[in-house]
């Protein structure tokens, strides 16, 4: 695998991946990789002839009171993984590749990026949007990969190469891989190692009341009843917060209060000593096969 922290090399590279034509998967992260990330390669390795590995802790998406400083660093043991499952082509570039003296523009996706966490974390979604766009335009992979667990910050890019006319990668070959669970069902996150072990025990009540509300919806029960008494059963739980806990469309992302049919997403983030959890999962009337 070749790492490189240059844009004018990493150019020279990707050329050089393209030659015969190959096809180019391209896995954007912020490191402090794990099995999440690697399914991400995974999956790109079985779709594309070559996979490109991003790894790039992207200051402009975390606001003054977040974790940009203390976000896990260690490039060398992400680099040995991502070599392992067969890479191609680490781009790691430093803060000032990417952003130069100078830098001035932003990527702002209206709509779908305001709601949800984009009302806890304003601006977070406009750095998303503007570094995945420089992402793509330095590789200008052919398909392009992004776990499901961060299911508004996929709405916001498809919504994003789809406005912006991308062709490389076109919104269509932007491909969402279902969120991969710990043995206790909480979603796989570089944020998890943040939490003491009595938090980590007590955040396995996330996955688990989502599905209870969930299982309650599907059988028709109130949406809004459901959802409060999923609230109250995390805080009982030990969660210091709720940011939200909401019933979405899952195109859209807007709120809904009663299935219809339409694909439809339970969205959560909520608090537990200090840390942010996020999480979602698909909700479907009880006439619907489930997936
Ligand atoms: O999901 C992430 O790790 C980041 O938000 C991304 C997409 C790499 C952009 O910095």
């Amino acid at each position: 695998m070749q790492t490189t922290d240059t844009l004018d090399v990493l150019r020279m590279q990707i050329k050089n991946l393209r030659a015969s034509g190959s096809r180019i998967g391209l896995v954007p992260t912020m490191g402090a990789l794990h099995e999440g990330h690697l399914t991400l390669v995974r999956r790109a390795r079985d779709a594309c002839d070559h996979v490109v590995a991003s790894i790039f802790v992207n200051p402009t998406q975390f606001g003054p009171n977040e974790d940009l400083d203390a976000y896990p660093r260690q490039l060398a043991e992400d680099a040995a993984m991502l070599e392992a499952e067969g890479c191609a082509l680490l781009w790691a570039p430093k803060v000032r590749e990417m952003y130069p003296d100078g830098f001035a523009t932003s990527i702002s996706v209206r709509g779908v990026s305001e709601d949800l966490c984009g009302k806890t974390r304003p601006g977070h979604f406009d750095g998303v949007a503007t570094v995945v766009s420089k992402l793509f335009n330095q590789v200008r992979p052919d398909m392009a990969f992004f776990g499901e667990k961060d299911f508004q910050q996929l709405a916001v890019i498809r919504a994003m190469a789809r406005d912006l006319d991308f062709t490389q990668p076109h919104a269509d070959a932007i491909i969402g891989v279902p969120t991969v669970r710990e043995a206790d069902g909480l979603a796989m996150s570089s944020r998890n190692r943040y939490l003491s072990p009595e938090h980590r025990r007590a955040a396995a009540k996330l996955p688990q009341a989502m599905k209870v509300a969930i299982a309650k919806i599907e059988d028709g029960h109130d949406v809004a009843e459901e959802l409060a008494a999923f609230e109250a059963e995390l805080l009982n739980a030990g969660f210091g917060s709720v940011d939200y806990a909401e019933l979405v469309d899952a195109v859209s992302l807007q709120p809904i209060n009663a299935l219809a049919g339409a694909p439809t997403r339970l969205l959560v983030a909520a608090r537990i000593g200090g840390t942010r959890l996020i999480d979602n999962m698909a909700v479907l009337p009880r006439s619907a096969e489930k997936g």
